[in-house]
């Protein structure tokens, strides 16, 4: 039987997808789903997920990725924007998690100082940009994950101009395109087998 973990194994970073092969929309719904329910810290999803099917925005993005022909062969590219306007999410979230009561909006205030604080003293290197950067990150995660789940090849993609990619898509200023996600089916099968370190690399039990 596929399990999850051996999916895990039978994914890899897809880099000649098939573009006569459609991804059925209940599939993608999936993938977003695992993305809407991936973790973030304090749960702010602080980020924004740009889903293109539209041939024509592909070719102008292509031009801007290393002209990676994943970006127009896969049949979504998920464009992952890290938010930047982190406090203007915190008051998004406590309106959200407030279900329109002034009680509850109350009791959620502190959610800033938190937050603020938090932000100051823990990662006052990378700044706010770099830390909603990793949440989107395991986002992506997620997706990647739940490709492998449903058999759905995938491609995830750092060889960007993001500004350029901003540009194309008209991201507002609040977002910032960190990675991309290619996702269709593969043409061919990997070229190279995996390349993983051994467990006594990766891991140190104590
Ligand atoms: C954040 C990130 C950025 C990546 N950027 C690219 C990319 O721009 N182009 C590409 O072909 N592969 C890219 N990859 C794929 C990696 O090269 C690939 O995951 C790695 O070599 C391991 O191989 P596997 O995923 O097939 O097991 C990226 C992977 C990650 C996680």
């Amino acid at each position: 039987m596929k399990t999850f973990l051996s999916n895990l194994e039978w994914r890899f970073a897809t880099k000649k997808f098939d573009p006569e092969k459609t991804v059925d929309k209940e599939d993608l719904e999936k993938i977003l789903r695992a993305i809407r329910y991936s973790p973030s810290s304090f749960g702010l999803q602080p980020y924004h997920i740009y889903v293109i099917s539209d041939r024509e925005i592909k070719q102008r993005i292509k031009k801007h990725a290393m002209m990676q022909s994943q970006v127009t062969d896969s049949r979504y590219l998920l464009v992952f924007c890290a938010r930047v306007d982190v406090n203007k999410r915190i008051s998004s979230y406590i309106d959200l998690a407030s279900d329109g009561s002034a009680t509850k909006k109350l009791l959620f205030q502190p959610l800033k100082i938190v937050v603020g604080r938090f932000l100051k003293n823990n990662i006052p290197k990378e700044g706010t940009p770099g830390w909603t950067t990793r949440q989107a990150y395991i986002a992506l995660g997620f997706a990647l994950a739940a490709c492998a789940e449903l058999l759905i090849d995938s491609c995830p993609m750092e060889g960007f101009n993001a500004k350029k990619v901003d540009e194309t898509l008209g991201v507002p200023e609040h977002l910032k395109s960190v990675v991309l996600l290619a996702i269709g089916y593969r043409k061919d099968e990997p070229e190279h087998k995996k390349v993983r370190f051994p467990n006594n690399d990766l891991f140190t039990h104590l």
